[in-house]
């Protein structure tokens, strides 16, 4: 039986590894492409009947026109956050599918080792030792026991990550529109929030209500001396405003795996190339900002996770079998989706 060709964009050598091993059990071909999809870029679907992407693509009006002519009829996200897709335009010609979850514990673990190394100045004792320098002045950090963190976000990853904080011993309180009923959380307001924690985590995703959700106003409210960590999407802050906030030592630090215009710099090597972002080149000189590029989902478990859900997510399409893991405008913005009821969401 001749395989299904699917366009797999802004291929990455550890994407590769995974879905080789596991793709010989699915009726589909892979062919990878480094190119990120956008308008451009999409004819590279030529031939082909489904399309995987990520979380720096734009799937925009113009890449959905394309994908569409070339005959693809299902974008499947290697991700669960989904704010980089034109939703209103993808419905009724391409479904768009993703992966839900495929290891919160991959991003909570890694929020707390950046804000370990953070607190700790475990980054540069480990610049130091390698020189030889075993000098320990300037590297006194604070404790995370006692102190309070306020979660906003308690989904998959916002829980874990409550629940690691509650092992260091952290007060923990949270906000969310949607508060889990299940739980003792303590849910506030997010300006209580950010009048009383020592530490923010953030853990919601990216929309129209949380974007730019922390930002001059907001960071007033913050506690002097609070800490930011944003392991979400990058603009969730407002890098200017977090900026000046550090500028004037309003906040003693943040840790980012996440950065607003991450989209043209992060998966990509420029070392040696001067960065056209001033905002960020000034983040990265501070000694109290940690930033990496969008690492936390960066583990075997969660690349393994992800191959086999995207690669289910598509067996599902083809099969004609209910889609689970479809996502369109509907879903997201109106909880009116049809889905429920005819197992796919047009
Ligand atoms: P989830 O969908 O399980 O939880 C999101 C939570 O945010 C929900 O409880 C929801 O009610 C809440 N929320 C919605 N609107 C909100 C608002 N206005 N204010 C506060 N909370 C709000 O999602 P999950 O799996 O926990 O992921 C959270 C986010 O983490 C994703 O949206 C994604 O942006 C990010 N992420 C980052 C990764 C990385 O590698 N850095 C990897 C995976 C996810």
């Amino acid at each position: 039986m001749e395989k299904i060709k699917i366009a797999f964009f802004d291929a990455k050598p550890y994407d590769k590894i995974w879905f080789d091993k596991l793709v010989e059990n699915y009726p589909f071909r892979l062919k990878y492409y480094e190119n990120r999809l956008e308008g451009d870029t999409a004819v590279l679907a030529r031939g082909c009947s489904g399309a995987i992407a990520f979380v720096n693509d734009t799937i925009d009006a113009a890449a959905i026109d394309a994908l569409y002519n070339e005959g693809v009829r299902v974008i499947a996200m290697r991700s669960a956050g989904y704010n980089n897709i034109d939703f209103k335009h993808a419905f009724g010609k391409v479904h768009v599918l993703r992966v839900p979850a495929y290891s919160p514990n991959a991003v909570a673990e890694y929020a707390i080792a950046l804000l370990l190394m953070l607190i700790r100045k475990t980054h540069r004792a480990y610049g130091r030792t390698r020189d030889h320098n075993f000098n320990i002045n300037g590297l006194q950090g604070i404790n995370l026991y006692g102190r309070t963190i306020g979660i906003v976000g308690t989904g998959k990853i916002g829980r874990i990550f409550i629940d690691i904080c509650k092992g260091f011993g952290m007060e923990v309180v949270a906000y969310d529109p949607f508060p889990a009923k299940d739980t003792d959380i303590r849910y506030v307001t997010f300006e209580e929030l950010c009048r009383i924690s020592d530490i923010i985590s953030l853990h919601c995703p990216l929309t129209k209500e949380t974007h730019h959700i922390v930002n001059k106003k907001s960071i007033a409210d913050m506690k002097d001396g609070a800490i930011l960590v944003n392991t979400s999407r990058g603009a969730l802050i407002d890098s200017g405003d977090l900026l000046a906030a550090l500028k004037s030592k309003k906040l003693q630090g943040a840790a980012l795996d996440v950065y607003e215009e991450e989209t043209d710099l992060f998966f990509e090597d420029f070392s040696g190339t001067i960065i056209d972002d001033d905002t960020l080149t000034m983040l990265l000189s501070l000694p109290n900002v940690l930033i990496t590029s969008h690492q936390a989902f960066l583990t075997d478990e969660a690349l393994q996770n992800i191959a086999e859900t995207t690669l289910d997510n598509l067996k599902a399409f083809f099969d004609g079998a209910p889609l689970a893991n479809e996502i369109c405008y509907r879903c997201v913005k109106e909880g009116t989706c049809r889905k429920d009821h005819v197992a796919r969401c047009f």
